[in-house]
Order: structure tokens, then C-alpha cells, then sequence
């Protein structure tokens, strides 16, 4: 069975934790692939390639080593996401990936509307910037790193202007996705809402 779940939205928004649980629930495989951008900023600074390069250069164990979730390799990733060979570079596994046999969650910036725009399913999760920072914020203290709120704040405004500014495959919803705001929804409300709206899809497509 081919079932492709396309998830976008902003930093710290819970899509992570949403395509995670989804993937678990229905037995489908998940690519986060924000970090293919990750992996392809940190190998511009560790090899010295061009970030074209780079994205050529990333391989599945890349995306599993450590140290690709701190704040500095996620605004790396962010500069190298607006290079248009950057993003054409990754496209091919993504593509891949989303059609494996059994099904598959996707989430990034672009995929219901550009890596996947046949995807039986789309969400857009989205949150309060402030919400978002808070998060992500409580997330940086729980696992020892530094951080000061205004600091995630402006880090988070940032990102955002720089994913929705870029020409190419600028952050947005998807005109058929489903659109879940987490602002004022805990986890297992947000986690329903995204499970009703796959669980229908499935039935439509007759899974
Ligand atoms: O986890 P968080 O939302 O903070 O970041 P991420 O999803 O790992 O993405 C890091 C950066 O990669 C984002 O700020 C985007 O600039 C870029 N990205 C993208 O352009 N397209 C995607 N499909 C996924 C990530």
C-alpha cells in the first residue's frame, strides 16, 4: 500500500511529536526531513563543500547522528534551505521515501506543496510564536542547554520570516491541507485531531 502523510508548519509547532506518533499508530515509516537540511549545513562545515555539494553528499546515517538538534545547526540549516540546488538536491530521496511500500509520514516546510502534492494526507500544524518559543525553550532547558526566552523568541521570528520570505518552496499551507493550531491544545488533543484526519483519509482511499 502506497499512503503518503504530508505534515508541515514552523519550528516547534509539534509537528515532530505528531509524525512521530502518527507513524507509530498506523505502522507507517517517518522521515523528519528537516534533517536532511540539518545534516547538509553541518557537512558544509565540516567538509568545506559547497552546500549543492553537501546535499548530494547526505546519506541515511548522516541523518541519524548526533548533535544535528542544537540551535546553531538549525539556523544553518535554515541559510542552506533557500539555495535552490540545495532543495532540488534532496527532493529525489523524499520522493522515494514517501512512496515506500506500507506507507509514510513526511514532515518539513514544503511537503503537501512540493514534494508531495498527491498526498493522500495533509496537515499544517502551526502555533503562537510565543507558544512556539516557550517550547522549544522549556525543550533547550530539559536537555542542559543554555538558553535565554527572548533569545529563542527572536531565533523563532527569524526562522519563520526566512522559511515564508524564500522564493523557492517558501513555508506554507498547502490549499487542500488540514490545518491543526496548537496554540491551545495539549498534545493528546493535538494528536486526535491529527489521527481523525488520516484515519478518514485511509478510509477514503480504501486502505
Ligand atoms: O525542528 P525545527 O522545526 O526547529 O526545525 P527543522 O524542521 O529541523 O528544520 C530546520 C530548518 O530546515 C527550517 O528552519 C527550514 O529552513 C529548513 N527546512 C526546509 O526548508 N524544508 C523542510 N522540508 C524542512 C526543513
Amino acid at each position: 500500500m502506497r499512503f503518503t502523510v504530508a505534515i508541515d508548519g514552523p519550528a516547534a509547532a509539534g509537528k515532530g511529536t505528531i509524525s512521530k506518533a502518527l507513524a507509530a499508530r498506523f505502522g507507517f515509516a517517518h522521515l523528519d526531513t528537516g534533517l536532511l537540511y540539518r545534516a547538509t549545513g553541518r557537512k558544509v562545515l565540516e567538509t568545506g563543500f559547497s552546500p549543492e555539494a553537501a546535499a548530494r553528499a547526505v546519506t541515511p546515517e548522516d541523518l541519524a547522528r548526533d548533535g544535528l538538534r542544537t540551535q546553531s545547526v538549525a539556523e544553518l540549516a535554515s541559510q542552506v534551505a533557500t539555495i535552490p540546488e540545495v532543495r532540488s538536491a534532496l527532493v529525489a530521496f523524499q520522493r522515494e521515501f514517501a512512496r515506500r511500500d506500507g506507507g509514510a509520514v513526511l514532515d518539513g516546510r514544503d511537503i503537501g506543496t512540493v514534494i508531495c502534492p498527491g498526498a493522500e494526507v495533509k496537515l499544517f500544524v502551526t502555533a503562537s510564536a510565543e507558544v512556539r518559543a516557550r517550547r522549544r525553550f522549556d525543550e533547550l532547558r530539559a536537555s542542559g542547554q543554555a538558553a535565554e526566552f527572548d533569545d529563542v523568541l527572536d531565533e523563532v521570528l527569524k526562522r519563520d520570516a526566512r522559511d515564508m520570505g524564500r522564493a523557492d518552496a517558501p513555508m506554507r499551507a498547502a490549499a487542500d491541507a488540514v490545518l491543526i493550531d496548537t496554540s491551545e491544545m495539549d498534545i493528546e488533543t493535538a494528536l486526535a485531531a491529527a489521527v481523525a484526519v488520516v484515519a478518514a483519509g485511509l478510509e477514503g482511499a480504501g486502505a
